[in-house]
């Protein structure tokens, strides 16, 4: 009796098992085909696709969503690019099958030359060396002590900001904001990163090095194709290409190497400041753990330079959005400054301390609106899966690549109401929003999933900061004889087409 007992258990045992794991063996992949998507015409689709920028891509992909469905495959030559627009399968993937897709793909030539052979945290593939580079910024810089520790700095920034409109605004009844914007923003990056108040000419250089390579950079991508015939045939633009390389070095690594010396400095004085440690500091102590060395100086410089992509275009952008929302409708900046009146009170200095965010529910509202309507990118930055895996019956092939439709998620009608609308509120009904989407994908503007933004909170932090000091030191409004124009135009990210000109004045 008991060994007919153990028999059946183990048949049963044996029968589940088998169950288990034939979803996940190669077996089961074998059969299965890869997303469905337009017929390829070898050499022509390839030539069609390379021509097509995302912005291009993306009305394109909105119709084949209609056709094929949630997931999409493009091929370009006889490598399949997938487009995930779906938001529970967009969760299956980066959360379900997180360490398979969170790897990158191998950058194209001119990107490795640039990036100094793909060392930054961005495009080093899911390994021990991107942990380590992440951990670095993570630990070091977005720590919440560290992030503290420069609240004196975005305080000057933002006092440096509301100068500069005030002066603008008096001598022009119309005011550009982005440049503005744009400039405190690399204020607060530069000074975090190399932990100086650079002068206004350096801060500029800087801005300017880093915004030719970003702006100009998918002019020299054909470079990277077949690049011992391109290199000849684009002579001139190769030539562009390496003048950029050496302009941005020539900016950059003398700052790194000014920090460099003042560490050896500091070294040799036996009492350390925790509060001036900046990136560069924590770059140059790293230890890069499969290499068993440390950080050359050029590598330091390509990972500042990420830092500065990262943490300027993508919040200045989105500072923008919302400003033209706020602006657009007077309703929403009205709430917001009735918030703010209650919370900072009679108080005299006309400041929103860092203290008082978390009591402004309408402000944060405001802010995760502004970043659903308008993610500053539409689409994050490429995955590539490690092996065969199945996702919604088809087959996602080991080294495929698959990018996430982010903007289109955040107006799936499923979850928001009345999608397109600027509707703060619905932000305010629950406990709080998990943007994270660890649980639930509703919006994806910093990605999910191991290769999740980093720096999104200090994202937030700057833009809630930012927001609410803006609207209680200024009245937004549209300036005589113009619109706000909500189109879109890509740049690095999704920028306003129109730039945002506003009548800015003080408010008493
Ligand atoms: C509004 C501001 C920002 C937005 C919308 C944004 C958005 C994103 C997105 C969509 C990704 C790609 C996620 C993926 O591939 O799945 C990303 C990656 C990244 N972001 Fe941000 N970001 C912002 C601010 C920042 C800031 C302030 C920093 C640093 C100071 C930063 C550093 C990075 C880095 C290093 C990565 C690469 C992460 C990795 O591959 O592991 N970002 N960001």
């Amino acid at each position: 009796m008991d060994a007919w007992w153990v028999i059946l258990v183990s048949l049963c045992v044996g029968y589940l098992m088998t169950a288990i794991f034939k979803h996940r063996s190669p077996l089961s992949t074998a059969k299965r085909s890869i997303p469905p998507g337009p017929t390829h015409i070898p050499i022509i689709s390839s030539i069609l696709w390379l021509r097509k920028s995302f912005s291009e891509l993306e009305p394109i992909l909105r119709t084949l969503r209609a056709k094929y469905g949630p997931i999409i495959t493009l091929r370009i030559g006889s490598h399949p690019y997938i487009f995930i627009s779906d938001r529970s399968l967009a969760h299956r993937a980066l959360i379900h099958h997180a360490s398979v897709f969170s790897h990158r793909p191998k950058d194209i030539p001119t990107g490795i030359f640039f990036n100094n052979n793909q060392l930054n945290i961005s495009s080093t593939s899911y390994g021990p060396t991107w942990r380590t580079l992440r951990r670095n910024l993570t630990s070091e810089m977005l720590h919440p002590s560290r992030v503290i520790s420069f609240s004196g700095t975005r305080r000057w920034v933002l006092q440096t900001l509301l100068t500069r409109l005030k002066s603008d605004s008096q001598s022009n009844p119309s005011v550009l904001v982005i440049d503005h914007f744009r400039y405190a923003m690399f204020c607060l990056l530069v000074f975090m990163c190399f932990g100086e108040t650079p002068d206004d000419a350096t801060i500029a250089d800087i801005e300017r090095v880093q915004r030719q390579v970003l702006v100009g950079y998918n002019r020299f991508s054909i470079l990277g194709f077949w690049p011992t015939v391109t290199r000849v045939l684009f002579r001139k633009r190769w030539q562009e290409f390496l003048g950029l390389k050496k302009d941005k070095e020539d900016v950059l690594l003398p700052l790194v190497r000014a920090m460099k010396q003042k560490q050896k400095q500091k070294q040799k004085q036996t009492t350390s400041n925790y509060d001036a440690v900046s990136y560069v500091d924590t770059l140059l102590d790293l230890q890069l753990p499969e290499e068993k060395r440390k950080l050359d100086e050029v590598e330091v410089m390509t990972l500042c330079s990420e830092f500065l992509d990262g943490g300027t275009d993508t919040t200045s952008t989105a500072l923008q959005w919302i400003m033209a929302n706020l602006v657009k409708y007077p309703h929403a900046q009205e709430r917001l400054m009735e918030e703010i009146r209650q919370v900072v009170g009679e108080r005299e200095e006309r400041e929103v301390k860092e203290d008082d965010l978390h009591k402004l529910s309408y402000l944060k509202a405001v802010v995760l609106e502004g970043l659903r309507r308008h993610p500053p990118g539409h689409f994050v930055l490429p995955h590539v899966v490690s092996e065969d895996v199945v996702l919604n019956d088809y087959l996602v092939p080991k080294n495929g690549t698959v990018n996430f439709m982010v903007a289109e998620m955040g107006v799936d009608p499923k979850v928001w109401e009345d999608p397109l609308a600027f509707k703060p509120e619905r932000f305010l009904s629950d406990e709080g929003f998990d943007i994270t989407g660890t649980k639930e994908i509703k919006m994806m503007p910093f990605g999910v999933g191991r290769r999740i933004c980093p720096g999104y909170n200090l994202a937030l932090l700057h833009l809630e900061y930012f927001v609410a000091n803006l609207v209680l030191n200024f009245e937004w409004k549209v300036p005589e004889g113009r619109d706000v124009d909500l189109s879109e135009k890509q740049e690095f990210t999704v920028v306003m087409k129109n730039p945002l000109h506003v009548h800015i004045s003080p408010r008493i």
